[in-house]
């Protein structure tokens, strides 16, 4: 797929990673319409580049029918909306609440496939490329989803969960010409990790083998590009992290 006929939905637009791929691709002469659920961050951000903007959550069906309803002709999703949390099975302060476990299973998982059967609904409509190419989807895990830490049950089984059913819907939509990949972040300087300490930062730093420095979404954006240009990438998820494989605390 050619860059300047991209037209994509990027969801968790507002911020980190997918404000980064927003401004790249919209650079690169992209149409766009941005989804999160910070209204502030989002506006600031669509309003600054000049692109769509839809205020809303990635989990909720009627929401998301109606942010894409007058979006036609979208072929690229990239799923950047997502939470983190830290929480133990059972600790001093008693067991993990189960409706926590829930909502992040729900917001990150549900939330990417959510969006991901939407789009695909509508990216079958397209008219196919030389490739036979109709649309391509791009979603995030996290390195998490393969040796994630303690404290980090919900979002390694929701980011487990993206990384599994990706090589199954890419076969299944092969046959509507739509690509299935998703990207599996290790330490990104975004707002997801500038929330947690400095200490906390540096020693996850340390645990990277090279480049010992926190990757960028600008670095998260090239793969976006690479993933769209090259037809030959599907029903893969792709490590991007330094080669970092995190301890276990
Ligand atoms: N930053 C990292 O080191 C890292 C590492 C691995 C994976 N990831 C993943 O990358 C993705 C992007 O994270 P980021 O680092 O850019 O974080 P971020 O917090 O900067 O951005 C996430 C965005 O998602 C939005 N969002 C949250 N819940 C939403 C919902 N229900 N509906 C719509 N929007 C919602 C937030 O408002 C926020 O703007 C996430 O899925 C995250 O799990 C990040």
């Amino acid at each position: 797929m050619i860059l300047k006929n991209v037209k994509a939905v990027i969801t968790g637009a507002g911020s980190g990673l997918g404000e980064g791929t927003a401004r790249y691709l919209k650079e690169r002469g992209a149409e766009l319409l941005l989804i999160d659920l910070n209204a502030d961050g989002l506006k600031n951000v669509a309003d600054e580049i000049g692109a769509k903007y839809f205020v809303g959550d990635v989990s909720n069906e009627e929401e998301m029918k109606k942010a894409i309803t007058d979006f036609n002709g979208i072929n690229c999703l990239v799923n950047c909306a997502g939470i983190a949390i830290g929480a133990k099975v059972v600790s001093s302060r008693g067991m993990h609440d189960l409706a926590l476990f829930e909502k992040v299973l729900r917001v990150n998982l549900i939330g990417s496939f959510n969006m991901l059967r939407l789009c695909a609904d509508k990216m079958q409509s397209n008219e196919p490329d030389h490739e036979g190419e109709k649309g391509v989807i791009i979603n995030t895990a996290s390195v998490a989803a393969f040796d994630g830490q303690i404290g980090q049950a919900a979002y390694s089984a929701s980011k487990g969960g993206i990384a599994g059913m990706t090589l199954p819907i890419a076969r299944e939509l092969a046959s509507n010409g739509i690509r299935v990949n998703t990207i599996a972040p290790g330490l990104f300087a975004t707002a997801m990790l500038s929330g947690m300490s400095e200490e906390v930062q540096q020693s996850l730093i340390a645990t990277t083998i090279f480049p010992k420095r926190l990757g960028t979404p600008l670095e998260y954006a090239m793969l976006v590009e690479s993933i769209l240009t090259n037809v030959m990438l599907n029903g893969e998820t792709i490590r991007l992290d330094g080669s970092v494989r995190l301890a276990p605390r």
